[in-house]
């Protein structure tokens, strides 16, 4: 009965929110993913840059260009994969968190000797 009721009120929450942006993307040009998959690429982002996601989204409009942050982010998505695609063996090796740290501007240079 309990569990009805959670399923019933899961489904109640969705009708309300609307589906998810992630299940039927409008507007992606480079990357080919959907659903959990293309979620965990945005919170990589994220992570990657320290950043939120309106940092490259126009607020409530994922699919929109407007945001000039998110033209640049696709572009560096093409150059992590012509990086990755100099390797070899085929494997990832350079992501966005690697230049950025968590940061939106990679260092140039190592920081000054302690
Ligand atoms: C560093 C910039 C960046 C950040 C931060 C980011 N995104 Fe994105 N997002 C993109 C880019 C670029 C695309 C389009 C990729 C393409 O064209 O293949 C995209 C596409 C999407 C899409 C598909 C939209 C559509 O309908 O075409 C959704 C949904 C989305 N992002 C949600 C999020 C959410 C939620 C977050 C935060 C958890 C987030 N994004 C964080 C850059 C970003
Ligand atoms: C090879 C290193 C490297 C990789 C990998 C990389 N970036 Fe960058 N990114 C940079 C540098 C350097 C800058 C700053 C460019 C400048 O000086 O204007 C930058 C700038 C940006 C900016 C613009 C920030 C601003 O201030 O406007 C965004 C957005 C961004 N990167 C997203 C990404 C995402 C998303 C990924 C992964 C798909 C990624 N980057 C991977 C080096 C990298």
């Amino acid at each position: 009965m309990l569990i009805i009721g959670v399923a019933l009120f899961a489904q109640e929450e969705k009708k309300k929110k609307g589906p998810s942006p992630f299940e039927n993307p409008q507007n992606l040009k480079i990357l080919t993913t959907k659903g959990e998959a293309l979620q965990m690429t945005m919170r990589n982002f994220n992570a990657a840059l320290g950043q939120q996601c309106t940092y490259c989204h126009v607020q409530g409009n994922f699919p929109s260009d407007d945001n000039p942050k998110k033209t640049v982010a696709r572009m560096m998505i093409s150059m992590a994969r012509d990086i990755n695609g100099k390797f070899t063996d085929g494997q990832q090796h350079v992501t966005c968190f690697t230049c950025h740290r968590g940061a939106v501007t990679p260092l140039k240079e190592a920081p000054p000797a302690q």
